[in-house]
């Protein structure tokens, strides 16, 4: 039987100790970290996004400035409206609810906010940092996964690591963090064949597909360790992840739940980043 990783705690655990060092700050006579989160549009799902990330900002001590923008804004005005909150001191960090509606050039935007306000880590530079193991901004759902790891003494290193799922959010950068720390990295896609023989060799699993029940029993290595991204409605209407959990879970060692796994910990270190981001600031004045 498997242990579950439970990142509701430690996610809560972390946000503790992110809300004592922004208090610190304060007490130092230090500005408050800024988070400004841009939503553009009626993205029903991606409004609820934004405003957990409210809901984190007040139990961190962060300040958030909330940009609700109509659907129709402009790609040029929102342009504008980065290179402004770029030049503005009192804003740390900046973050652009994705996907933007079709009519914007999403690259294009993401590229437009300055590296060192870029607590998504989507930017390029930080990609390209991240990928040669400088310091910098870390892409939040893989660094949240490394943090579960770290605490229940799961060492990537010299471990058969598979990531299902190649996006730039989480497929790509997961695998490289896991190369980072030593993982013998293997990506597998839409395109792979014979998905089962390579997930079954996986010590470690990640799962970012976006399917209900992608991932079966018989996919899974007895022992393995399952994280799942997956953030799907089953035919009820039921938050669950890729994971066939009920038929994986007595196979694993160690496995997350959804919810309470992966989502949680992407929350916190959107965070911690918003928290470095204002340290950053202050080294670099
Ligand atoms: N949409 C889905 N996940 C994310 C995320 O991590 N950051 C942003 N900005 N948009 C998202």
């Amino acid at each position: 039987m498997s242990e579950r990783m439970d990142g509701k705690a430690l996610a809560a655990k972390i946000k503790k100790e992110i809300a004592l060092c922004a208090e610190k700050r304060a007490a130092e006579g230090k500005a408050r970290p800024c988070l400004a989160v841009i939503l553009v549009g009626e993205d029903p799902a991606s409004a609820v996004y934004v405003r957990n990330k409210e809901k984190d900002c007040v139990e961190c001590g962060i300040e958030s400035r909330p940009y609700k923008l109509p659907a129709d804004y402009g790609e040029e005005a929102l342009l504008s409206l980065i290179d402004r909150l770029n030049d503005d001191p009192a804003v740390h960090g900046i973050l652009v609810q994705l996907p933007l509606p079709k009519r914007y050039d999403q690259r294009r935007v993401i590229e437009r906010i300055s590296p060192d306000k870029d607590v998504d880590a989507f930017h390029p530079v930080n990609v390209g940092r991240m990928t040669i193991g400088e310091k910098g901004f870390l892409p939040c759902t893989p660094a949240g996964i490394l943090e579960l790891l770290d605490e229940y003494g799961i060492d990537p290193a010299g471990k058969n690591c598979v990531v299902v799922g190649r996006s730039n959010i989480v497929g790509k950068p997961m695998a490289l963090l896991l190369l980072r720390r030593n993982g013998t990295v293997t990506v597998a896609h839409s395109k792979t064949r014979d998905l089962a023989d390579i997930t079954r060799r996986a010590d470690i699993l990640v799962s970012a597909v976006g399917k209900a029940g992608f991932i079966r029993a018989d996919m899974v290595k007895p022992g393995a360790v399952i994280v799942d991204v997956g953030m799907n409605r089953n035919e009820e209407g039921k938050l669950c992840g890729d994971v066939d959990f009920a038929a994986c879970e007595p196979l694993a060692s160690y496995i997350t739940p959804v919810p309470g796994g992966v989502g949680p910990m992407t929350r916190a270190i959107l965070m911690k980043n918003t928290l470095y981001a204002a340290e950053l600031k202050e080294n670099i004045g």
